[in-house]
Parts: C-alpha cells; structure tokens; sequence
C-alpha cells in the first residue's frame, strides 16, 4: 500500500531522529516540551487576564458614582429646590467694563449685557435685541447708549430704544429690551432677581466701614462650586460638620499639627443690641405680623463661630491658650455672606457672594477687607485658611444630593428653621429646572 503524505513525513523525522546521537536527541526534546509549555502558559494567562481583570475592572468602571452623568444631575434635579432664588445678586465688577466696554454676563438663566450710560448710570440690560435679536455684546456703547451691531438700534439704561439711524420715525414705545433694578455699590455692580417681577423687597444693609473707606479692598479670590446656590448656607445650621470637616487644619501640610475646634450657633431673629440696627431695615411682613418669634423671619441670619486652635489634633489635642477666636457670619438673602474676623491685631472682612451661572454651577467670590494697619501677613493667612477650608467642603458639595426630609438627632443644627428662613427666597413663580435657558 502506497504511505500518505504524512507517514512519510514521520517517516522522514523518525530517519533524522535516528542520525542523531542520545545528546541530540536530549536536547531536542526538551527544546520541545519548553516551546510547548510556553505556549499553554501563554494561553493560560491570557485567559486570566481577559477575564478577570480587563472584563471585570470594566464593569467596576461604568458601575462606579460619576458627578458628570446625566442620571446624576437629573437626580439633583428632581430633589433640591429650585435653582434660582429671589434676591440681591452680584453680577461683576466695575473694572470690568471700564473705558465704554460692555460686559455679558450669563447666570441666573439669563443673558445680561452691562454698560455705563450717558448720566454714569450702570444699565443692565436683557442680551437680545428686540429687533431681530442679535446679541448686544457684539455692539458698542455710543452716545451713552449700547448700540445693536446688526442695525444700529440705541437702547439706553432704561433699556428703552431711543435711536434708529435709517428711519425717520420715532422709536416705537415697545422697541424696548428688558432693563434689570441694578445697583453700583462698592466696586461691584448689584441686581436684584425676582421671579415674581417685583421691584426689590429690601435694600442692600450698609457696611459703613468699606463705604466710608476706613477698610480697604485688600484681596479677591474666586472660585467654582459644582452645587446648588444654597449649599453653602446650608453649611451653617449644620454645627457638627465644622469639626468633622474642619476640625483638621485646611492647609493639609500642617494638619498633623494644628486643628480647629469650633463652637458654633445660628440665630434667624436676634436680640443682640449690636444686630438692632438691621432690624428696622429687614423686618419683612411676615416678621411684622408673626405672634412667636420663633416664627419671624427676615433676610437677615446670623451665624457665630468660636474657633480655637489645638496642637496634635489627632491625639493630644491641646487648645493653645488665647487662640479662641470670633468669626460672626450675616447672611443677607440667598446669595451675599459677609464675615468679620476679630483677630487681637484687628478686624478683618469678607463679603462673599455667589451667583449661580448654571443650576448646579456657582461662581463665588470672596473680596477680603480690613484696615490699612491691619498686617498683610496675616490678612493673607486668615484668608487663605478661610478658602482652605470651602475646599474641604467641596468634597461633599460636589457630590450630595439634598434631603428633603433629613433624619435629624440631638447634636444637629437648626436645619429645619434654616430651611423655613431661606424658602422665604421663593415665590411660586420661582422657575423650576429646564423652564429657563440654563447652559
Ligand atoms: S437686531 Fe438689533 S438692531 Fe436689528
Ligand atoms: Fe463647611
């Protein structure tokens, strides 16, 4: 019978096999068994690899929390309340749209555009223009007016339309775009939002130390919050975070040595003699017809925090003698805090606002001031700690939701009379999420 072509290939090797010496033929089979072996392991592990780490790591991956999903933000949407309270708000800063410039703004779900008029009036103004819309930004401010740049339309402060360069005929009455109640004051240019249209329902509380330029503007620092405008409000009914939180030193460096103590307390009506004078001016009707007191309410809240230093936070925790220190915190409608820092050397302020540019988006600015023979040094110390300390709040804002029924024990702060305070802030025409142009 005729051999196949493999029989005689085994035929052939089995020939070469026996030419060779008991040495070669050694050394060949293990030559063998090792490309084998190699190649089983080569095998083995690639299906180890594939399947436990690259398939499972994967599905760790897309299980994990991201503050960036939309499940995550519809979330936020469906439990904290509506982004944009009624109030005061800053909008920017004068230097901004120095020498005849105008400034846009995008926050509050509104387009804004700023300008200086004819009389040094500050117009804040609806971006769009009632003609065919083209956006104000991109025109000028001619004659004390901001110019259209698609067809040359004036409109003044009032936002009212009081030139058109190619007809003859007045102005009508409704060429008008919708003008904002603003206010310049300390540097800053100030407007009041209100869902409902009414005109504003307090005036901003005076700070005699700034206005009368016995402080100074000493040091401006801005940031970004991924949350809700009120959160950091929340922050301060909330008494025992401030030493779970804070109770570590904010500059991390440091904190194996030094921590905080704080002892904290919120008032919502006050009868300390020094807080009198804000009475008169932020007594709402409610606080006027209310029969508790416990039921007033005002735009006004107040927040003490004594703050002492300790030494080894960790395990000896020494409160380092003459370190307790008063820091009082007024808050004034939803979006403008103002501390005072009492420090043996002098006091130092800072009025903080935020404006929320999204629904979950909060720029915050922080304008510190203080006497001039108030010590740079620790004027930079104080707030760099102050701003230490938001970022070790930053990692719980980012990434909570709001509980609309939290379960509160004894030891927690006066959430719920917090929350009656600042839902004073919302009117039923308070616009929920999507009902305003929010990106
Ligand atoms: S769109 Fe503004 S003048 Fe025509
Ligand atoms: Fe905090």
């Amino acid at each position: 019978m005729e051999k196949t072509t493999f029989e005689a290939f085994l035929a052939s090797l089995n020939l070469f096999a026996s030419s060779l010496t008991g040495t070669q033929q050694y050394i060949l089979k293990c030559l063998g068994v090792l490309v084998v072996s190699l190649f089983l392991v080569r095998v083995a592990l690639k299906i180890v690899v594939d399947i436990l780490f690259i398939e499972f790591d994967k599905t760790r991956k897309e299980a994990s929390f991201d503050r960036n999903s939309p499940k995550y933000d519809a979330l936020r949407r469906k439990v904290f309340p509506k982004p944009f309270p009624n109030g005061w708000y800053k909008l920017c800063n004068i230097e901004d749209f120095k020498n005849g410039k105008i400034r846009s703004v995008s926050a509050l779900g509104e387009e804004f555009v700023i300008f200086r008029g004819k009389d040094g009036q500050v117009g804040v103004l609806d971006a769009f223009c009632p003609h065919m819309g083209a956006n104000l930004i991109d025109g000028k401010v001619s004659d004390g007016c901001i110019e259209c740049p698609f067809h040359g339309w004036r409109f003044d402060t009032s936002g009212q339309c009081v030139s058109i360069e190619y007809s003859d005929r007045k102005p009508p009455t409704a060429a008008k775009t919708r003008a904002w109640p603003s206010k310049e004051w300390l540097g800053s240019v100030w407007i009041w939002y209100d869902a409902a249209g009414r005109d504003p329902q307090w005036e901003l509380a005076p700070i005699e130390s700034i206005e009368s330029r016995r402080f100074k503007l000493q040091r401006t620092l801005r940031s970004e919050f991924p949350m809700h405008v009120g959160e950091m409000h929340e922050n301060s009914p909330d008494y025992y975070h401030f030493n779970k939180m804070h109770g570590p030193f904010p500059i991390k460096a440091l904190a194996w040595l030094l921590g905080t103590k704080h002892e904290t307390k919120m008032y919502f009506y006050s009868e300390r003699p020094e807080d009198q004078k804000y009475l008169e001016c932020c007594k709402n009707e409610e606080y006027r017809t209310a029969e508790k007191k416990e039921d007033r309410t005002w735009w006004i809240s107040y927040f003490d925090n004594w703050a002492e230093i300790e030494l080894f936070p960790a395990w000896l925790k020494w409160s380092i003698p003459n370190t307790r220190n008063l820091t009082t915190v007024t808050f004034e409608g939803p979006s403008i805090v103002h501390f005072q820092v009492y420090t043996p050397l002098g006091e130092i302020r800072l009025l903080k606002t935020i404006l929320p540019q999204a629904p979950f988006l909060q720029y915050s600015e922080d304008r510190w001031y203080a006497a001039k023979s108030t010590p740079q040094w620790l004027i930079w110390i104080v707030s760099t700690v102050a701003k230490g300390a938001l970022e070790q709040d930053r990692v719980v804002w980012q990434n909570k939701i709001y509980n609309q029924r939290p379960i509160l024990v004894s030891g927690d702060g006066p959430f719920t009379r917090y929350r009656k305070w600042y839902n004073q802030f919302y009117t039923e025409s308070s616009k929920g999420y999507g009902e305003t142009s929010e990106w």
